[in-house]
């Protein structure tokens, strides 16, 4: 019968960078000019979900974000699906009497629906949860063989930070050495439970889309800048290692430095680009003179920040008790009106929001 669907659902949560990624040696398969790490989000909070399907009905793939269709054409999207088909195999579920042979992954079409719960676009990251969701259930469904390394490199392909989102905890995407990208995946440093006293509490400064898009950003960075050859090739290497090492032994004043002055060092770049481009905004500002202010009085670091691609604040509180005193802080120097552009998401720990 040629009536029958075979449906996939995956949870994907973001991932926020503590040593950014910015700029690409080569933009067709997104090779970074630099290691990243990052810190994969609790799945509860910020995450997609993605269902996919396949049916011998279906005539096109086709698929719909937040309930609206969007075009597949995109070569980045194409990547990610013919990275998948090519290494699909045999599927078979008895139950439903479905049979699908490798070779018959050819001539299939799929439908993708994917639903974000946090705001698309605002530099928090739904690229990253987006596409690693996305190659992940397809791989499900396709039944595809390879480890999360090699799926990372896949995800890559649709948005370079995506390949970090294949794992829980921290994660280091390796640049590579590779021009075919084959070595330019991402690993996991440690898992979610090796540093669970964090707590990481997200400033939504403004839920708009950003102005210029990463893709944008990091083109006319890597042709404009001088600062970015000095970061990637002078900086970030030993930055990496000291992440690598205070990751490892939990050691929260080297953590929130690294992380603060990455962030910093990040921004620096975008304004160092011909036009320069500017992602934080005055709020923005304002939460690190906060959280420096704090940090200073208190003799060790409390709190670390981390801005993207837009001006909405990530900050990671060394434990609950201090998650709690931040959140207070925040309802104190941005007290809710009913015109105010800043709400809080806290994630990690809900308790915190009561
Ligand atoms: O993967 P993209 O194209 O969304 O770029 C992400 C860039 C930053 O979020 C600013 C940094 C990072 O490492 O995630």
């Amino acid at each position: 019968s040629q009536k029958w669907v075979l449906m996939v659902t995956a949870q994907t949560p973001t991932n926020i960078a503590v040593i950014k990624y910015w700029g690409k040696r080569d933009e067709t398969l997104i090779l970074p000019v630099n290691d990243s790490i990052s810190v994969t989000l609790d799945p509860e909070h910020l995450c997609t979900t993605t269902t996919v399907a396949v049916s011998p009905s279906f005539d096109k793939d086709r698929m719909w974000l937040n309930g609206k269709e969007i075009s597949l054409s995109g070569g980045r999207f194409q990547s990610c699906l013919r990275e998948i088909r090519c290494r699909a195999g045999d599927v078979e579920d008895e139950k439903k009497g479905i049979k699908i042979a490798k070779k018959d992954w050819e001539k299939l079409h799929v439908h993708i629906a994917s639903y974000n719960n946090f705001p698309t676009a605002a530099g928090l990251a739904s690229s990253a949860a987006g596409l690693a969701c996305l190659v992940f259930s397809l791989a499900k469904l396709m039944n595809v063989k390879e480890d999360h390394g090699k799926l990372s490199a896949i995800a890559r392909q649709g948005s370079g930070s995506a390949c970090r989102s294949l794992y829980g905890g921290f994660v280091k995407w390796i640049m590579g050495k590779d021009e075919k990208g084959s070595d330019s995946i991402a690993v996991q440093l440690a898992d979610e439970k090796h540093w669970d006293d964090l707590v990481i509490v997200i400033a939504v400064v403004s839920s708009r889309q950003k102005e210029t898009s990463s893709t944008t950003g990091m083109r006319e960075t890597v042709e404009t800048s001088m600062l970015l050859q000095h970061r990637a090739k002078e900086v970030v290497p030993k930055r990496i290692l000291q992440m690598e090492e205070a990751i490892r032994n939990r050691d929260f004043a080297s953590f929130a430095h690294l992380t603060c002055a990455d962030s910093n060092q990040f921004h620096a770049v975008c304004l160092d680009t011909c036009p320069p481009i500017f992602y934080m905004n005055d709020t923005s500002h304002r939460i690190i003179s906060i959280v420096e202010k704090w940090n200073r009085s208190e003799g060790t670091p409390q709190v670390a920040y981390t801005f993207d691609a837009g001006p909405n604040a990530v900050m990671i509180a060394r434990n609950r008790k201090v998650a709690g005193v931040l959140l207070q802080k925040l309802l104190f120097y941005f007290p809710p009106q009913p015109d105010t552009d800043l709400n809080s998401y806290v994630i990690g720990d809900k308790s915190i929001l009561k």
